[in-house]
């Protein structure tokens, strides 16, 4: 049977009727039509899906709704201010990090994170800590660019 859980989600509380076997990734697509967290593998290993769930970036497909009841997710179309970018996104656009664009919601949700995580101090560590978001493209140059300049 289905089951209900509340989230907030970009700021919007939003309680659903979901079956358990629902990934957060397919709710956030499916029922509530954010379709900028995108599908890759379906199996958390591309890092198209990363969203931030209590500020912590995870791949959205290895979620299940139910196992975050309660959590506050953000996805690419909540980080900037209404009408405006994030800073990060404004970076990807300033740097040319993405050709095809599949992988950048994911991209920049992970960024944001490993900024907050305040991890990263070299080009290499950002390299490192942004390998779960692959691109194949293969803008990594340009992407290390961005991330570099937010950090400052
Ligand atoms: Fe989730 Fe690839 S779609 S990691």
């Amino acid at each position: 049977g289905a089951v209900t859980v509340s989230l907030t989600v970009n700021g919007k509380p939003q309680t659903l009727s979901v079956a358990p076997s629902t990934t957060v990734l397919d709710l956030l697509r499916e029922r509530l039509h954010l379709t900028g967290t995108k599908k890759g593998c379906d199996q958390g290993q591309c890092g198209a899906c990363t969203v931030l769930i209590d500020g912590r970036r995870v791949n959205s497909c290895l979620q299940l709704a139910v196992m975050n009841d309660g959590r506050e997710i953000t996805t690419i179309e909540g980080l900037g201010a209404p009408g405006g970018l994030h800073p990060m996104q404004e970076a990807f656009v300033a740097h040319d990090a993405f050709q095809c664009g599949y992988c950048t919601p994911g991209q920049i949700c992970s960024a944001v994170a490993l900024l907050k995580e305040g991890r990263a101090r070299t080009r290499a560590e950002i390299r490192e800590l942004m390998s779960g978001n692959l691109c194949r493209c293969g803008a990594y140059t340009n992407i290390v660019d961005a991330v570099e300049a937010v950090m400052g």
